[in-house]
């Protein structure tokens, strides 16, 4: 049973009765989203709690956004401190996220899929609006993500009782060591410009209405980006959260080398997805005059998604999948590696 915190509900509601209708389901990072109204009609959601980003500074990121899609974000009515965090009071969006929506069939696929095509191309025209050459200052930098995966990577394989310097067979292809792969990360090279962007660009930040038309919440990372790392988090998000194991995945010794071998697999509609978001990063390489080594660092973002998340495995019942996962992300960092011009 939930109890708000008594100064939230003091600050948004002066002392009236609220009716606590139901919780979201939240990230793994604290805060709780509920839903709840006022004596009226009105459905609202609240954000509370400790986030890694703080809420006030989620608000002034939003503004970014709002520059360019404000019809895209929910409404933020009140905002408040308190002493074991921040609130925020927002209109409720009155249907699923998109991974709910997809992992529980609310809609058939042609209509998910018109709205990625929506969301991709509206993002499309936000870019294309906002490229700039002279800033390149990119709000998250990438090596900083690469040193967490390569940690993340080395502590997955001492799980698994991989040696990082033995050679590794991943379902038939050869990868070489892996702790030399990793070393791939380090060539990494960001665009020549940088677009606005979400950046957090997965299915549980979309909200989606009864018609159903999307919403995009969590404007924790808004900001100055290399726009191919927001098409990689909504193309690698699916297989780190929905993608599904037939049997349990093995590790064997064979002679000098070990094999990895899973079978890991998507629902159609995943797919589906995930080929639009490639489609649409060759398009836009050519749109905004991206660098000919495009999709090497595309698949090296890709990489760190699935690489990255693997710190949070644990957190979201997902232990099976470590070496499935594992993988994936290596299997991207090699198709990177591997990559010709
Ligand atoms: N205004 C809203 N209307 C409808 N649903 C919402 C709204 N805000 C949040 N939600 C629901 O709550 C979930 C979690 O919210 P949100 O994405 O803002 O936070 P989070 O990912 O848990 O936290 P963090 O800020 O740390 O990333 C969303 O996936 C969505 O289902
Ligand atoms: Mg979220």
């Amino acid at each position: 049973m939930i109890s708000l915190p008594h100064e939230v509900e003091q600050s948004f509601f002066g002392g009236t009765s609220i009716e606590l209708l139901n919780t979201a389901p939240c990230g793994a990072s604290g805060p709780r989203v509920v839903f709840l109204r006022n004596g009226q009609p009105t459905i609202y959601a609240l954000k509370y709690g400790n986030t890694r980003v703080p809420i006030h500074e989620q608000l002034e990121n939003r503004k970014v956004l709002a520059e360019f899609m404000p019809h895209r974000l929910p409404k933020v009515l009140k905002f408040c401190e308190y002493p074991g965090g921040e609130a925020m009071l927002m209109e409720a969006i009155p249907g699923p996220n998109l991974h709910y929506a997809v992992v529980e069939s609310w809609y058939p696929d042609s209509v998910i899929l018109h709205l990625v095509d929506s969301i991709l191309g509206e993002f499309a025209e936000m870019w294309r609006r906002s490229r700039s050459t002279e800033i390149l200052q990119f709000k998250r930098n990438f090596f900083d993500r690469a040193a967490i995966v390569k940690v993340s990577i080395e502590n997955a394989l001492r799980q698994l009782g991989i040696p990082p310097d033995a050679p590794l067979v991943i379902n038939g292809t050869p990868i070489g060591k892996p702790l030399e792969l990793a070393q791939v990360l380090d060539t990494f090279q960001a665009p020549p410009f940088s677009v606005i962007c979400h950046y957090d660009l997965h299915a549980d930040n979309f909200f989606l209405d009864a018609r159903p038309d999307w919403f995009l919440g969590d404007w924790e990372w808004a900001g100055r980006h290399d726009y191919k790392a927001s098409l990689t988090h909504l193309y690698s998000w699916w297989m780190t959260t929905c993608a599904r194991l037939k049997t349990d995945p093995e590790v064997k010794l064979r002679g000098d080398h070990f094999e990895l071998n899973y079978w890991l697999y998507l629902p159609e509609l995943c797919e589906q997805i995930r080929g639009k978001c490639v489609e649409q990063a060759s398009f836009m390489a050519d749109e905004l005059g991206d660098s000919p080594h495009w999709e090497k660092n595309f698949w090296l973002h890709a990489g760190c998604d699935i690489l990255g998340d693997l710190r949070f495995i644990g957190v979201r019942n997902r232990q099976p999948y470590l070496p499935a996962l594992l993988g994936e992300g290596l299997l991207l960092l090699h198709r990177a590696a591997t990559f010709k011009v």
